[in-house]
């Protein structure tokens, strides 16, 4: 489709003039030796002839190449990946490419495209990736597709395409992802999708483009992945479109703020002649909200109302039978009740995170999820004052629970009695209280494995939450403060011995007893960052020869070597950000650190503090002469042997002088 008017010539001619002017005066980035480079944005006007002919991948975005043709880049013959993304290109020549023959993706996002030869792709055997996005496409015509048998993935996003259409030469059947997000498609018709029987598996996503018809049943057989209409206005049209068609998922969400019809008792009616098994619709309202509104959802299995102004489910006797997730993120419930658990009994997942009020738990609202696996529950200003014997009852398959980012909660004697099988639980930034707890609260939990307790001020409480976690792998304790500023006996971990990681920075910890970790022959992972600590005790970890030590942001000074020696094996320590001496008092560390890089984290910010003069320095750069030089060697047996032989001489002449009066 040469657009053959002279006029374009002219232009193109003036392009490649504009190419010559510029020199190439600097040098991409080397990411992989004679592999991968990077030329982002250096203001080039052509390829650098410094890349090596064994170039497979290149990033070229933002540079001045105007053209495309022949020569541009017949020398990089290995080309893989090509990233062309805004280099103000208008005109890709005929057999742009022809000497690529391995390139697999081609990316020409921003650039304007004017002109695309008929043979332009003919060169890669198999091009895999086209991106396309904000070329100004009007029409699919204009891209030459009878070379193009190979696509996967075909980017045709924020253009102005108006027609869904594939030209008969479109040749793959590997297609796999067909992107038209932001186009001005309005009207689909059974004949403009028909090529799209072939395809299985198919992501298809229309996001944001308006359309107002589409051929009831004009999708009919054709099988998608994903199918992504969010922002279409009208829902009953495009599920009259899909009928008899299937996708895995299909999204008819819409954005923040979009001014689209809310969703009626009636608008998902047709959704019973589509297979859908995961339905999104986001940001959408609802407008007589009945039971009737989601009786038509009966074969879903999961639901994403995310977004939704939400404040009730319905009740009715119609139930989502084989519904295994429901995500309500990000709505307005007052009280868990309202989410009606008894209208969607099997799920398994249920998410309600960053409900706008403060959401009451109420009691045993949930106690018909007998499924029930994974509850998350963050973000939701909940404040609670005898959490969660009640709240959670009857749910005994419970496993993940994240009670994160909520206001307060009080747990009493084991608080979770009816969940003995939780083994996650997140409870970071809400403020614990276990002060009215006889027992722990948490004693039932014999398997727990990650307990997430992160700025939840706990602190003096601690051995009191960690009875009776036996199966307890990971424990963060991340911005709590101990009273003494010190971890102080071997009792307190003496619960959790099967513990691996352990996270214990921002606790404004002073120090940490020889024998506080000594029951933990388990630890690997330990981040003991940003406390006051001043000394770093390795003879505080059982196991030193696989364990991860981040002692980084403390106020360590010096280290002698004897702490350092039995660190072996995989072992990786970070000491950064600590005001180290580089003196000869600490040469202990300075060479064991010279010959141990392998296992220093954050050599960059390991640097010295004192002397003055070595300030800022990288503690691998130092060079420090203790001890005593050949030169002061030579010197002192210089002095030694003159004392000697001086007071020999003296004695000798005192014994002359006594003797020579007899
Ligand atoms: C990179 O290419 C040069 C020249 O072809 C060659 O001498 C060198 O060994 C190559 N380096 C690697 C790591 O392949
Ligand atoms: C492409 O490669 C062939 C053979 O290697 C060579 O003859 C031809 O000149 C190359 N084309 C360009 C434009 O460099
Ligand atoms: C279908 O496509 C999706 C995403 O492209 C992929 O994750 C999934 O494995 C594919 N399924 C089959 C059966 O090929
Ligand atoms: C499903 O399609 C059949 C015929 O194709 C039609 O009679 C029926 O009303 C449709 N059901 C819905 C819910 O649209
Ligand atoms: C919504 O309900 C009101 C009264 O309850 C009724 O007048 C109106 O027609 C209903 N709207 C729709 C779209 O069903
Ligand atoms: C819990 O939720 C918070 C915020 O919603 C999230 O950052 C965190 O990763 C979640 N925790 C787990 C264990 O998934
Ligand atoms: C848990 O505690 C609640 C409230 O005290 C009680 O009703 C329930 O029977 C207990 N469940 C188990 C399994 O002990
Ligand atoms: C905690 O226990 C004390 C004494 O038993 C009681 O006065 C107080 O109200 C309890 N606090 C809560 C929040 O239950
Ligand atoms: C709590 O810690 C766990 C494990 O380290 C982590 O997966 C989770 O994301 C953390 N939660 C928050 C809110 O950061
Ligand atoms: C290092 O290991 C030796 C022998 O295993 C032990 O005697 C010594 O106390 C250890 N040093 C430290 C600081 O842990
Ligand atoms: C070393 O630890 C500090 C504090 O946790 C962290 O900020 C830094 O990124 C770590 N260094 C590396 C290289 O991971
Ligand atoms: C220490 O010696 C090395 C090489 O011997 C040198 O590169 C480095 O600059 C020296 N460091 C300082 C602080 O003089």
């Amino acid at each position: 489709m040469a657009f053959g008017t002279s006029w374009w010539v002219l232009m193109g001619l003036l392009g490649v003039c504009c190419e010559a002017t510029k020199p190439v005066d600097t040098m991409c980035t080397e990411l992989i030796t004679n592999r991968s480079y990077s030329c982002e944005g250096l203001e080039l006007t052509k390829i650098p002839d410094q890349l090596p002919s064994m170039t497979e991948v290149l990033d070229f975005s933002f540079n001045f190449l105007y053209s495309l043709h022949l020569s541009t880049f017949s020398k990089l013959k290995e080309l893989v990946f090509l990233d062309l993304t805004r280099c103000q290109i208008n005109w890709v020549y005929e057999d742009a490419f022809e000497n690529n023959s391995h390139l697999e993706s081609i990316i020409l996002i921003g650039n304007h495209l004017l002109f695309i030869g008929d043979t332009a792709f003919a060169g890669p055997l198999s091009l895999k990736h086209l991106d396309l996005t904000q070329t100004g496409l009007t029409s699919l015509r204009l891209i030459p597709m009878q070379d193009l048998g190979s696509l996967e993935t075909l980017i045709l996003g924020n253009n102005h395409i108006q027609s869904l259409k594939l030209p008969p030469s479109f040749k793959t059947r590997n297609l796999k992802y067909l992107d038209f997000h932001m186009n001005n498609i309005q009207k689909i018709s059974a004949n403009d999708v028909m090529l799209f029987k072939k395809f299985s598996n198919l992501t298809l996503i229309l996001k944001g483009n308006d359309i107002v018809h589409i051929d009831p049943g004009a999708f009919r057989s054709i099988s998608f992945y994903s199918l992504d209409v969010t922002g279409c206005a009208n829902i009953p049209v495009i599920l009259k479109g899909l009928e008899g068609s299937q996708s895995v998922a299909l999204k008819l969400g819409t954005f923040l703020d979009s001014d689209v019809l809310p969703i009626s008792p009636t608008t998902l009616q047709s959704i019973g002649n589509v297979s859908v098994d995961h339905l999104t619709l986001q940001y959408r309202n609802f407008l007589n909200l009945s039971c009737e509104t989601f009786k038509w959802l009966i074969k879903l299995k999961t639901l994403d109302l995310t977004h939704t102004s939400l404040s009730e489910i319905p009740l009715g006797h119609h139930r989502i039978d084989m519904l295994k997730e429901l995500n309500l993120n990000n709505n307005k419930f007052v009280h868990l009740c309202d989410i009606r658990p008894s209208v969607f009994p099997t799920v398994t997942h249920l998410y309600i995170r960053g409900n706008s009020k403060e959401l009451d738990l109420g009691a045993g609202c949930l106690e018909s999820l007998s499924n029930l696996q994974y509850l998350d529950l963050s973000n939701s200003q909940i404040e609670d004052l005898d959490c969660c014997r009640k709240q959670f009852s009857a749910l005994s398959t419970l496993q993940h629970v994240n009670m994160s980012y909520n206001k307060k909660l009080l747990f009493h004697s084991t608080a979770f009695n009816s969940s003995a099988h939780l083994q996650d639980l997140d409870l970071a930034f809400t403020h614990i209280d276990t002060t009215n707890a006889s027992e722990g609260p948490f004693g039932n939990l014999r398997f727990l494995q990650t307990l997430n307790l992160s700025f939840s001020q706990i602190g003096p409480n601690i051995q009191h939450i960690l009875q009776g976690l036996e199966s307890l792998r990971v424990l963060n304790l991340k911005g709590n403060n101990f009273e003494s500023g010190t971890i102080l006996t071997e009792h307190l971990f003496q619960q959790v011995y099967n513990l691996e990681v352990l996270i214990l920075s921002h606790c404004k910890l002073l120090a940490i007893e020889t024998k506080a970790f000594s029951i933990l022959r388990k630890l690997q992972h330990v981040d003991v960052s940003h406390n006051d600590l001043i000394t770093f005790n390795s003879g505080a970890f059982f196991n030193l020869r696989n364990i991860y030590l981040n002692f980084a942001n403390n106020r360590i000074h010096i280290i002698p070597r004897d702490m350092l020696a039995n660190l072996s094996g995989q072992s990786i320590i970070n000491l950064s950000y600590n005001p180290l001496e580089c003196t000869c008092s600490n040469t202990g560390l300075l060479t064991w650190y010279k010959q141990n890089i392998d296992k220093i984290e954050g050599f960059e910010e390991t640097v010295c503090s004192e002397p003055k003069p070595l300030a800022g320095t990288k503690l691998l750069f130092v060079n420090l002469s203790c001890g005593y030089s050949t030169a002061k060697v030579i010197l002192i047996t210089f002095v030694v042997i003159t004392v000697i032989a001086v007071t020999f001489i003296l004695i000798i002449r005192f014994l002359q002088r006594k003797y020579q009066h007899i």
